[in-house]
């Protein structure tokens, strides 16, 4: 069966340190979507750690990593990485396989999302500039380099090939760039990969389940960020939500089992787009300082605001959640008073609790609902008779909103910072 985890928010609800909570019962865990936008934290034994491209499952030295076809990689991010985990003495070359049809960063597409942001001024997205959407679209446009491309004898020409097209493109941007380094990094960095298990990784994914392993699929950035579903044009370029693992990996929908969804008892976003509940003041400051959200793949601060109901239930029917893991309660101790966003009101007046379907343009009102905070330490609660009565209310709350049950509950970013339900 495969499993997937997935975060129901803007991204960075935490995904990375419940994947490597998981892992131990899964042998395989696999990417299916997204790139070096990701920053994905694990924190544990004293480590602190980043991942952007590898797999969550990675320090799980019995698990294989698998980064799917989904994937828009990019080969020097990839290397520095790879070097980056030279102190933990993991096997990747045995341990991590890449799929052939990941489609390749190439740096132009990093010069071409800078031209394109610059270009669209204060519209800008807000991209992680990691040149995501341009390398989607050479994918969709049916022109882009895929990984098992690298050892063909005419990858150069290719690669020329598609470089002169983004010259172009950036020439009529007057877009100002020096690519000697960058493709001297690359394809160095190209050679580096050869050395990786390098497959058709929908085989290898298939035949794990067949041979009754457990996959576990890692999502990256959140459902409201999908190209379909979030806050479009303030997206990524991929489908973030559970269809996206299909498609990412190479599954059937029947051999998926269970899917959690993984939210934080707050709200965060990071880059531009509409935030119904975004906290623009002291307490959002506040929040941000205690939740130290700050991006972990750019650095920049995140936006912070109350939980959001509407927002948070379609992402649970878009994505058909099973199991609801909350995370980063702690950040919340602070508080003696803590809202949730039920309904929003309409500029005609109208309460809903549906999304609209331009919330870029929309002026939606959030209407709160106000519970009592637990103002406490919850250092060192591992089970959920531990948790204070307000904390219990609050969960039982959102479990009889949503319909969905809460399993975990995550209380501080380490490994062991967490409680079963
Ligand atoms: P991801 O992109 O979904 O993997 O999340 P990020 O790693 O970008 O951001 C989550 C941040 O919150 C990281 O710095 C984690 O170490 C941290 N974190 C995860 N869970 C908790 C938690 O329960 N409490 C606190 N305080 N921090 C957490
Ligand atoms: P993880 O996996 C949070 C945001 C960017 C920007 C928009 C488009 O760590 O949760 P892109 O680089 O894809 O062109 O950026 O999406 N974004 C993320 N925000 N977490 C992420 O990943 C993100 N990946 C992209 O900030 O608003
Ligand atoms: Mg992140």
């Amino acid at each position: 069966m495969v499993d997937i985890l997935l975060g129901l928010q803007w991204g960075d609800e935490g995904k990375g340190k419940i994947v490597d909570v998981l892992a131990p019962d899964y042998q395989v865990v696999a990417r299916f979507q997204g790139g070096p936008n990701a920053g994905h934290t694990l924190e544990f034994n004293g480590n602190k750690h980043v991942l952007h491209q590898i797999p969550s499952g990675v320090f799980r030295t019995d698990c294989l990593n698998i980064i799917g076809n989904g994937v828009v990689l990019d080969p020097i991010i990839f290397k520095k990485e790879i070097d980056g985990l030279g102190k933990y003495n993991l096997d990747l070359k045995k341990n991590l396989v890449i799929s052939k049809k990941t489609a390749i960063i190439i740096p132009t597409h990093r010069l071409l999302d800078a031209a394109y942001e610059k270009a669209k001024g204060d519209a800008k997205i807000g991209s992680t500039l990691k040149g995501i959407g341009p390398a989607y679209s050479d994918k969709v446009a049916r022109q882009g380099l895929r990984l098992g491309d690298i050892i063909s004898p005419n990858f150069t020409e290719r690669y020329k090939a598609l470089v002169a097209k983004h010259t172009q493109i950036l020439d009529f941007h007057h877009f100002e760039y020096d690519l000697t380094e960058a493709e001297k990094e690359f394809f160095a960095a190209l050679e580096f990969i050869k050395e990786f298990d390098l497959q058709d990784t929908e085989y290898v994914v298939n035949a794990s389940i067949k041979s009754g392993q457990k996959v576990l699929a890692e999502g990256a950035q959140g459902s409201l960020l999908d190209i379909d579903f979030g806050s479009y044009p303030f997206v990524t370029s991929s489908n973030t939500t559970a269809a996206g693992v299909c498609s990412g990996l190479g599954v059937a929908p029947n051999t998926v089992g269970e899917v959690y969804g993984i939210f934080k008892a707050y709200c965060t976003r990071v880059g531009s787009g509409p935030f119904p509940t975004e906290l623009d003041n002291e307490l959002g400051e506040k929040i941000r300082q205690e939740g130290r959200e700050f991006g972990a793949t750019t650095g920049r601060a995140r936006r912070t605001g109350w939980l959001d109901l509407p927002a948070l239930k379609y992402s649970i029917m878009l994505n058909g959640v099973t199991q609801l893991i909350m995370m980063k309660v702690d950040v919340l101790n602070f508080l003696d008073e803590v809202n949730i966003c039920t309904h929003y009101r309409l500029p005609d007046g109208t309460i809903t609790e549906q999304m609209p379907f331009d919330l870029t343009d929309t002026d939606v009102e959030p209407i709160y609902k106000t519970f009592k905070g637990w103002a406490c330490s919850l250092e060192g609660m591992r089970k959920f008779d531990e948790i204070p009565a307000e904390l219990a209310d609050y969960v039982t709350y959102l479990e009889a909103e949503l319909q969905v049950p809460i399993s975990f509950i995550s209380t501080g970013p380490d490994r062991e910072e967490i409680i079963l339900r």
